[in-house]
């Protein structure tokens, strides 16, 4: 599975890319308004520090989103196009992908949504696993149904769980067979860390430093 940070912050991405473990992001317009510039400038740093960046649509009707996801995409070649699980999202997203851009269909919850966005075309599709859960349903179990009605029906678009709030949604996205899960940079940060690494790490460094005593020298 791929790691992709859910984040619009420069920092957080740079120091994510620095660590040589995410080939992606994934941005929505809470999190754009959150690092607090304008989308179009957001988004074009962020493809300058890494490849597949999704950046999100905020228009309603078919024929503003085509004009406003052509837009999007002319703004760097790492772009992919978000559009919302809704019909005029998905007839959008259909023009689009015909003309070769790269479509996330996202605010995803069902095996059946999933369908309708690989009919589009679309490059990825986003179950949402947290906000899935915050109502009390198996965000997880969607995440698996779609991988297994994908690889059942030969689609080649791409699951990425997104609304992965804690580490475990991260282990659990895998064992579905997501191809990509993207997470907020401090469920990241949390994977690298187990108190038994950090133990472990201690104990070598003390007997590390016991050999480099003068009196540990034998001769
Ligand atoms: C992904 O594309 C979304 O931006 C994100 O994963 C949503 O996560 P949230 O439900 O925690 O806001």
């Amino acid at each position: 599975m791929r790691l992709f940070v859910d984040t619009a912050d420069l920092e957080e991405i740079k120091t994510a890319v620095g660590w040589g473990v995410i080939s992606g992001v994934t941005t929505n317009p809470t999190l754009i308004a959150r690092a607090g510039r304008d989308h179009e400038t957001q988004v074009k740093r962020i493809c300058e520090l890494v490849g597949d960046v999704s950046a999100e649509t905020v228009t309603e009707k078919r024929d503003d989103l085509i004009v406003e996801g052509r837009r999007i995409a002319a703004w760097h070649k790492n772009v992919i196009v978000k559009v919302a699980c809704t019909p005029d999202g998905l007839a959008a997203g259909k023009v689009l992908a015909g003309e070769g851009i790269r479509i996330n269909v996202t605010l995803v919850f069902t095996v059946n949504q999933a369908l309708l966005a690989a009919a589009v075309g679309a490059y990825f599709v986003s179950p949402f696993v947290g906000r899935f859960d915050d109502i009390g349903e198996d965000g997880t179990a969607v995440v698996r149904d779609i991988v297994s009605a994908y690889r059942q029906q030969g689609i080649t678009t791409k699951v990425l769980a997104a609304s992965l709030r804690h580490p475990v949604h991260v282990t659990q996205a895998a064992l579905a067979g997501a191809d990509i899960g993207t997470m907020p940079f401090k469920v990241l940060e949390s994977l690298y860390k187990h108190p038994l690494t950090d133990l472990g790490i201690e104990r070598f460094m003390a007997d590390y430093r016991k050999t480099q005593e003068p009196q540990a020298i034998k001769r």
